[in-house]
């Protein structure tokens, strides 16, 4: 049994972020293709990676990473996911180091996603429209997309990223768009805000299908309040009538302990109970599979994180094993 034939039984989409370079692995592409049924890009549909020169180059955009991998899902029965439009960070730096004016900057955006929506239309079945776009306390955060100059509509707080919603449901009226962040899994004032406006769209029609919750968690996340207040607010949104899925889980720790692992299980296992609780729930990922390659260590400068499911060497950990039995059980 595997993880994606426990999650299918349970209609459940078990998904992976994907390296194009670490596709030279054989052993990367065996486990990826054998235990997810959702791939999704880890840099290479960023802005900067896929769209790196300016529109009035002959060659503006690189979709050489994204197709690769958009390849290796299909070909492996996987759902693409399209990870991410609009983001402050890893945008090309002929976006944020030349002076557009509101104007000419909502031209790139919106012509960058009319190329890259309809590329991947049919083959991409969600896309995370906008990402990271709050601060911890609620507010706006500032960025070249918002007010830096900003598309034009900054004083009118979200209507940059309604904006961005409506062009990729006009560039590809098929795929399912979401919002997605991270530090907004509890009740807290970040959530609260995202919350408010997803509220405000459902209400006003503004196409969003759903809330990605990127869930990059610590051991610190192993107690009852915690994870009480992630399941509520999970089914908040989901009683909003959209879907909510994890999109980049880890959990991150000091060192690759007996204790540790235990601990790291036991988190994974919580929070798969909590999505198979609430049916809005349609996919749980995480940011890779492999310790081999993880973000954490690059992000955090030097510490390892051991954050994911399989350890350096491919073998499994034990919360690739509670996970498995979690979705066997239920
Ligand atoms: C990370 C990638 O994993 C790294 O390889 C890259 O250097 C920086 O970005 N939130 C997101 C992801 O939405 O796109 C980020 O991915 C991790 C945090």
């Amino acid at each position: 049994m595997t993880l994606r034939d426990a999650a299918a039984k349970r209609g459940l989409l078990i998904g992976t972020c994907i390296s194009a370079a670490a596709l030279t692995e054989p052993d990367y592409v065996e486990v990826a293709g054998r235990e997810f049924n959702q791939a999704e890009p880890e840099n290479e549909m960023k802005f900067g990676v896929i769209h790196p020169r300016r529109d009035t180059n002959p060659n503006p955009y690189d979709f050489s990473g994204a197709d690769a991998i958009v390849e290796f899902a299909l070909q492996h029965n996987m759902k693409a996911r399209g990870h991410c439009f609009v983001w402050h960070s890893q945008v090309g730096d002929w976006v944020t180091s030349t002076s557009h004016t509101p104007d000419e900057l909502s031209k790139v955006l919106d012509s960058h996603i009319q190329t890259v929506a309809s590329r991947y239309a049919g083959k991409v079945y969600a896309w995370d429209v906008v990402n990271e776009a709050f601060e911890e306390d609620g507010s706006l955060r500032h960025t070249v997309w918002y007010d830096e100059p900003g598309i034009g509509l900054a004083e009118n707080g979200t209507a940059y990223i309604e904006q961005s919603f409506r062009w990729a449901r006009q560039y590809d009226p098929s795929t399912a768009l979401y919002y997605n962040d991270y530090s907004c899994d509890t009740i807290n004032p970040k959530s609260d805000a995202v919350y408010e406006m997803v509220k405000d769209f459902k209400t006003r029609n503004v196409p969003i299908d759903g809330v990605g919750f990127q869930m990059h968690l610590h051991l610190d996340s192993n107690n009852p309040a915690t994870l009480e207040s992630i399941k509520q607010n999970l089914q908040r949104f989901a009683d909003l009538d959209i879907d909510v899925q994890i999109t980049e889980m880890d959990v991150a720790l000091e060192s690759p302990d007996e204790d540790s692992l235990a601990q790291q299980a036991e988190i994974y296992r919580a929070i798969f109970e909590i999505c198979l609780g609430i049916p809005r729930v349609t996919a749980i990922q995480t940011w890779g599979f492999t310790d081999k390659h993880s973000w954490i260590p690059g992000f955090t400068k030097g510490q390892k994180g051991w954050a994911l499911l399989l350890d350096e060497h491919y073998a499994v950990k034990p919360a690739y094993t509670r996970i498995l039995e979690t979705l066997q059980a239920s």
